[in-house]
């Protein structure tokens, strides 16, 4: 009998994620014994930021208690309450349901699995999230990228998303701080986003995983509290705002009217049920993250916009390179005057051990060229990776 190779599906060829992809050259740059510059991945664990000890003892406690069995689907009640609370605190009134997931991520997957069949889209703010980009791949959808607008402040472009929607256009994403750009949507596009929404029916998948990450005493508007029939889900998490990506904890808030979105919910709630749980012990942690000691924020936040300045100190003197200010979250999205982003990263991790990633990882508009930095990194290695990236920038750029 002679074995024939196995095809994985199609659905798989364009998943892509390029903030790990960038990786795998980065580990063959490293075993050449260079010294590394890490500007590429959003996990404050491995910088100077450490879980709070609220959140690591609760969940130690559950683990000692034998909290080791399979959760509710939904969540457990402690969890589901203080979520609640916190999206009320956002100014969310009208909350249909809340469920606990495996990341941010799962609850994610899970909504637009719910939601869009093969061949129908949802509107992808570009730049924009690489996660989104792979279930839409995953789950057969048509791409239907909107542009933010680098020349408003990376503000979601209004007329633009108007002419995307389309008789197969069932939802809109809205990253809110943005990753990769760190900028936070003003009211008022929001308010905007939300007419359309209601003129064409779409649900607001509204990421807002970075929600305490906001800087220089700014607030953020949370989409789902500005209009009690928009028809929301809003993500957040424990993986960013509470340094914990580990744990992989993250949850879903919907809210609108019942009658409008009771069918999508139990949809919703069938996958929930059929994927069991997430992960139990770890969900012990989220009433004492939102409800108790949250000291860290402030000192992280302090952190965050003293890179942020260094950043924009060092790249603002760079000829050729424009960064629009990032307003919270821990990322930038410089655009470079380069033809092809992709080589530009490759080539600077060859040459000077910095790694960051290629804006063409998270979608950009056509003919522009940008590369995402994390903010992350502790000051010393953010100073030495600019000085690295603009050396090498001058060289590099199109004379
Ligand atoms: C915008 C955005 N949404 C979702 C996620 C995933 O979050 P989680 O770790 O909760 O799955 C990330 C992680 O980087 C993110 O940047």
């Amino acid at each position: 009998m002679t074995l024939r190779k196995i095809i994985p599906a199609e659905k798989t060829i364009n998943v892509k994620y390029a903030i790990r992809d960038i990786v795998i050259l980065a580990n063959e740059v490293a075993k050449s014994g260079k010294k590394m510059y890490y500007l590429n991945i959003g996990d404050p664990n491995i910088y100077d930021h450490e879980t709070p000890k609220t959140v690591v003892d609760a969940t130690c406690d559950a683990i000692r208690n034998n909290q080791n069995g399979y959760a509710p689907s939904t969540g457990i009640k402690s969890a589901l309450d203080a979520i609640a609370r916190d999206a009320e605190k956002k100014g969310i009134n009208n909350i249909l349901d809340i469920f606990v997931t495996t990341g941010a991520s799962e609850a994610i997957e899970i909504c637009l699995t719910a939601l869009l069949n093969r061949g129908e889209n949802f509107l992808m703010p570009t730049p924009g999230y690489p996660l989104y980009t792979a279930i839409q791949s995953k789950l057969e959808l048509e791409p239907n990228p909107y542009y933010l607008d680098e020349s408003n402040g990376w503000q979601p472009d209004i007329e633009d998303i108007r002419s995307k929607i389309n008789s197969k256009t069932r939802a809109i994403v809205l990253i809110n701080p943005n990753n990769p750009t760190g900028s936070i949507s003003k009211k008022e596009t929001l308010l905007k986003i939300i007419d359309l929404a209601l003129e064409h029916n779409l649900v607001i998948i509204a990421d807002e995983i970075y929600d305490k990450l906001i800087f220089d005493n700014q607030e953020l508007t949370s989409i789902a509290a500005l209009n009690k029939d928009a028809s929301c889900i809003t993500f957040s998490g424990l993986s960013k705002n509470f340094i914990a990506p580990g744990f992989r904890i993250g949850w879903g808030v919907v809210s609108g009217r019942q009658d409008i979105m009771g069918d999508y919910v139990e949809a919703i709630n069938k996958l929930l049920r059929a994927r069991v749980s997430a992960n139990h012990p770890e969900q012990y942690a989220i009433q004492p993250a939102l409800e108790g000691d949250q000291s860290h924020l402030k000192t992280m936040i302090q952190k965050l916009e003293q890179r942020r300045d260094i950043m924009m100190k060092t790249l603002e003197k760079i000829e050729g390179i424009k960064l629009v200010k990032p307003e919270g979250a821990f990322y930038a999205f410089p655009s470079i005057d380069v033809e092809d982003d992709s080589h530009f990263c490759s080539e600077l991790i060859k040459n000077t051990g910095v790694v960051v990633v290629p804006g063409s990882g998270f979608g950009q508009k056509p003919g522009s060229q940008h590369f995402r930095i994390v903010t992350l990194p502790q000051e010393e290695v953010l100073t030495k990776a600019f000085e690295y990236i603009a050396e090498f920038y001058q060289s590099y750029k199109r004379k």
